[in-house]
């Protein structure tokens, strides 16, 4: 397994849609999970897509335990999700500041389903079935939407609630991080 290095936002390969895996008995499959999760641990973020690391198939990894860093981030459970499928549960939504390890030093207010259905398989073929609010929901919204090629930036409805971390805090924009990324 190794770090690999994540794509930043530019390159045309974060912006294609991803191909369902075929095959979840594929050992490249096992080892594309190895390479995610310790990529994903060594730059502290909460998830990761696999098309980050240029991989065009429709796997990511999200999950947050507790981390002295991010006093406020609610524990997520680790998990690997293939071929998911999000709907969300009412119309319901709100705006959290974002980040993402393909677009460093940058954050933006996303708004974002309150309340998600997902489903999708684990990395041993079984079904993940699973209702999700709040931070949980948008992680996996967030990660979702790099299959689809779209990145939070596309996201975001206020232009100026998005920019250069040392910038927002200073004009004092920048709330609390939903999603810790660097
Ligand atoms: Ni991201």
């Amino acid at each position: 397994m190794a770090v690999r290095d994540v794509l930043r936002m530019g390159d045309p390969r974060l912006r294609r849609k991803s191909d369902p895996v075929d095959d979840i008995s594929d050992s490249a499959l096992g080892d594309l999970i190895g390479d995610m999760l310790d990529t994903m641990r060594a730059c502290d973020g909460a998830g990761i897509a696999a098309p980050q690391i240029g991989v065009p198939l429709r796997v990511v990894i999200f999950g947050v335990e507790s981390n002295p860093r991010y006093p406020d981030a609610p524990p997520v459970p680790m998990t690997v999700l293939i071929n998911p499928d999000i709907s969300p549960v009412g119309a319901d939504s709100d705006e959290a500041w974002e980040g993402c390890l393909s677009v460093p030093g940058m954050r933006g207010l996303v708004p974002r389903f309150s309340r998600i259905h997902y489903r999708g398989l684990d990395a041993a073929g079984q079904l993940i079935d699973r209702t999700a609010d709040g931070f949980h929901a948008r992680v996996v919204q967030h990660e979702c939407d790099h299959l689809d090629g779209v990145l939070y930036p596309d996201r975001i409805e206020k232009k100026q609630m998005f920019g250069f971390i040392p910038e927002l805090l200073e004009a004092g924009l920048l709330g609390p991080v939903e999603l810790p990324a660097e």
